[in-house]
């Protein structure tokens, strides 16, 4: 019954610690500086200590514009040290689920994407992750991978995780609104990652909430829903800005939105509404 999860520290190894300890359910965190996903003898003694029933694999290099600079790295991080961990796991009959991302696909479709479309990364980013998903799945065929996206939550480092704050201390912000995608919240990808383990799901997986957006849109709601709970709001103003104005260093796709229905007709769950998660994300972030 027992699970780990490596990258405990980040915003989805944070969610899944949490909703292992609401269930009662024993859960070893590992964050970066306990366990090193790239020191793989380590991981294997953990792996042996414990005899997790289950690995799940949180960490990541998330850094999309870092990628940029630091490719081997990258590889490294999101995709060798992944497929060793796989193996690993495989070698003892763990279950071993492995997070990707929609910066897989260029997003030239004005459709949502399907597990089986043509992944064509923009980004280093999104090419170690692409070949982290192909190696974690040759190294172990029955591995759950699940792409998500924009993933935020409580405690974030993410755009989206801090607007919650700037939303308070910022009378007017710039936020894009030409980037079309989905968002996660990382308290619903755990129950989801753990609904689909229960399920012994394998392959190649999306996962994020209910509905188109633009970080704009997150934004825009955001002030909404804080001032319906009555939280303080010193946003008064928010200026709709192109992606092409930040001037990041990393390309992403112009539209990335996920086709969830494969995991809603294997688990029989609807996923939620990305509106619906921002009132948890407001009040569980309180300070
Ligand atoms: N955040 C998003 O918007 C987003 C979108 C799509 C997909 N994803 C995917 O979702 C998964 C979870 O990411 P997240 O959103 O929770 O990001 P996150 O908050 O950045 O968490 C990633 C965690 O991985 C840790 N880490 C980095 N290198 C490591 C290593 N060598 N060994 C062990 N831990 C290491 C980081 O620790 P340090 O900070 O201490 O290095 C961090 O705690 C990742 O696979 C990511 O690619 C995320």
């Amino acid at each position: 019954m027992s699970r780990l999860v490596l990258g405990a520290g980040g915003i989805l190894g944070g969610a899944l610690v949490r909703h292992y300890a609401a269930l009662g359910m024993p859960c070893v965190a590992a964050p970066h500086a306990a366990l090193d996903l790239c020191d793989t003898p380590a991981l294997e003694a953990v792996l042996d200590r414990d005899r997790p029933a289950c690995v799940f694999n949180a960490a990541a290099l998330t850094a999309v514009d870092r990628c940029e600079t630091e490719r081997e790295r990258a590889f490294e991080v999101n995709a060798a040290a992944p497929a060793r961990a796989a193996a690993a796991c495989r070698a003892r009959g763990l279950r071993f689920v492995h997070v990707s991302t929609d910066y897989v696909f260029d997003g030239a479709r004005r459709r949502p994407y399907r597990e089986d479309d043509l992944a064509r990364p923009l980004s280093v980013y999104g090419a170690s992750k692409l070949e982290g998903e192909r190696r974690v799945l040759a190294e172990d065929p029955s591995a759950l991978v699940v792409r998500v996206a924009w993933v935020f939550d409580r405690g974030g480092r993410t755009f989206l995780c801090r607007l919650r704050k700037m939303i308070a201390s910022d009378e007017t912000l710039r936020v894009a609104n030409d980037r079309i995608g989905n968002c996660t919240y990382a308290s619903d990808l755990a129950t989801a990652l753990e609904a689909l383990v229960a399920r012994r799901a394998e392959g190649l997986m999306h996962f994020s909430n209910r509905g188109e957006l633009s970080w704009f849109d997150f934004a825009a709601a955001l002030v909404e829903e804080a001032h319906r709970l009555g939280l303080p709001v010193r946003c008064r103003a928010i200026e709709p800005i192109s992606s092409a104005s930040l001037g990041l260093p990393a390309r992403r796709p112009p539209y990335s939105v996920l086709d969830t229905a494969r995991y809603e007709t294997l688990t029989g769950h609807a996923v939620r509404p990305w509106r619906e998660t921002l009132l948890d994300f407001l009040r569980e972030s309180r300070d």
